[in-house]
C-alpha cells in the first residue's frame, strides 16, 4: 500500500508525457476529453448482497448505457459471474423494451481449437446466454474465433473492428482466482493488445468443472489484450464468491502489478468494481452498496 500511490503516480506521469511527446504511442479512438477523462478519474467499489443484486446493478448501468446512445459498442464476458447480468438484460429487453437493434458487441475472448457449436466455446456461451434472448443484428456481434487459420492477422482484425466501430463504450468484466481479466494471465504486459495466450494450469483447473476431463480444457485462447480493455470508456468489473476475495483485494486495495492483471483496473478513468460480500471479506476499507460516481439518471 506504501507504494501504490507512487506507482500509480509514475504510471499516470508516464501515460502523461506519452500523451505530450508522443502521441502516436496511444490509442487514438477515445472520443472523451482529456478535461472529461479526470472529471471522471475513479474506481468505484460496490458491495451487493449477493449475485442476483450484483446482476441487476451491473445490468442497470449497462442499460443506461444503451438508452443514452443506442448505437453503442459493448464489451462483453464470459463466465458464470455475468449471467445473472444477463438474465437482467434479457429481462429489461422482454419486459422494458431494452433495444439492442443497433447495439455492437465484442467479447473478450474466445478457446483456441474449439468449433463454434462446441458447448463450451464463448461463441456457443453468448449465443444462449443472452444473444438468442435480446434483439442485437448477429451481424454486429464479434466473438474471437479460435478456429481462425492465421491466429495474428485475426488479432489484428479484432483490434481494428473494434476501432472502426468507434471504440468499446462499456466492458464487462469477471475476475479469475489468479487476478486475471478475460485470460491475460499474471504476468501479462499491462499495455497488450489482443493475441493468443497460454491459459495458467490454475485457470485450466478452474475452468475444468465445465468440461468432462482436465485433458479437454483447451490450452490456448484468444484474448483482447489489457491495453485494449483499458481503451473502453467504463468498465464494470464483477466478482463473486470467497474464491475471488484475495483477487479482490489486490484488485482493490494492492499496488498495481502486472502478475494480479485486474489491479491495472485502478488506473481506469471510470470503473465499477461490483462484488458480493463473500468476494469482499479480505477488504479493508469500507465501501457502500450503491454507485456514488457513477449516478444512475
Ligand atoms: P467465472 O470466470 O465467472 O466463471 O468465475 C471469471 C474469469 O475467469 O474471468
Amino acid at each position: 500500500m506504501l507504494y501504490t500511490v507512487p506507482v500509480r503516480q509514475t504510471i499516470c506521469w508516464l501515460y502523461a508525457c506519452l500523451r505530450e511527446y508522443l502521441p502516436s504511442a496511444l490509442p487514438t479512438h477515445r472520443t472523451t476529453t482529456s478535461i472529461e477523462q479526470e472529471e471522471f478519474f475513479a474506481m468505484e467499489v460496490i458491495i451487493k448482497e449477493n449475485p442476483e443484486a450484483m446482476g441487476k446493478l451491473a445490468a442497470e448501468l449497462i442499460a443506461e448505457v444503451v438508452r443514452r446512445k443506442p448505437k453503442c459498442v459493448l464489451g462483453l464476458a464470459t463466465g458464470s459471474t455475468p449471467l445473472p447480468t444477463y438474465k437482467e438484460l434479457i429481462r429489461l429487453h422482454k419486459n422494458e423494451g431494452l433495444d439492442f437493434s443497433r447495439v455492437t458487441t465484442f467479447n473478450l475472448d474466445e478457446y483456441v481449437g474449439l468449433v463454434h457449436e462446441h458447448d463450451q466455446s464463448y461463441h456457443y456461451f453468448m449465443w444462449e446466454n443472452l444473444f438468442k434472448q435480446i434483439n442485437v443484428n448477429p451481424k454486429s456481434v464479434h466473438v474471437p474465433d479460435g478456429m481462425a487459420k492465421d491466429i495474428p492477422a485475426f488479432c489484428r482484425w479484432y483490434e481494428e473492428q473494434i476501432v472502426k466501430a468507434g471504440g468499446v463504450d462499456m466492458q464487462l468484466l469477471g475476475i479469475g482466482s489468479n487476478g486475471h481479466i478475460a485470460f491475460n494471465e499474471p504476468g501479462s504486459s499491462l499495455g497488450s493488445r489482443t493475441r493468443v495466450k497460454t491459459l495458467d494450469d490454475g485457470t485450466r483447473q478452474d475452468n475444468a468443472r465445465f468440461f468432462k476431463s482436465m485433458n479437454e480444457v483447451p490450452k490456448y485462447a484468444i484474448t483482447m489484450g489489457i491495453g485494449t480493455i483499458m481503451d473502453a470508456r467504463q468498465l464494470i468489473l464483477l466478482a463473486n464468491g470467497a474464491g475471488k476475495a484475495e483477487a479482490i483485494k489486490q484488485t482493490c486495495e494492492g499496488p498495481i502489478t502486472a502478475m494480479v492483471p485486474a489491479t491495472v483496473v485502478q488506473l481506469h478513468p471510470k470503473a465499477t468494481i461490483i462484488v458480493d460480500k463473500p468476494a469482499a471479506t479480505k477488504l479493508t476499507r469500507d465501501y457502500p452498496a450503491e454507485p456514488r460516481v457513477l449516478v444512475l439518471n
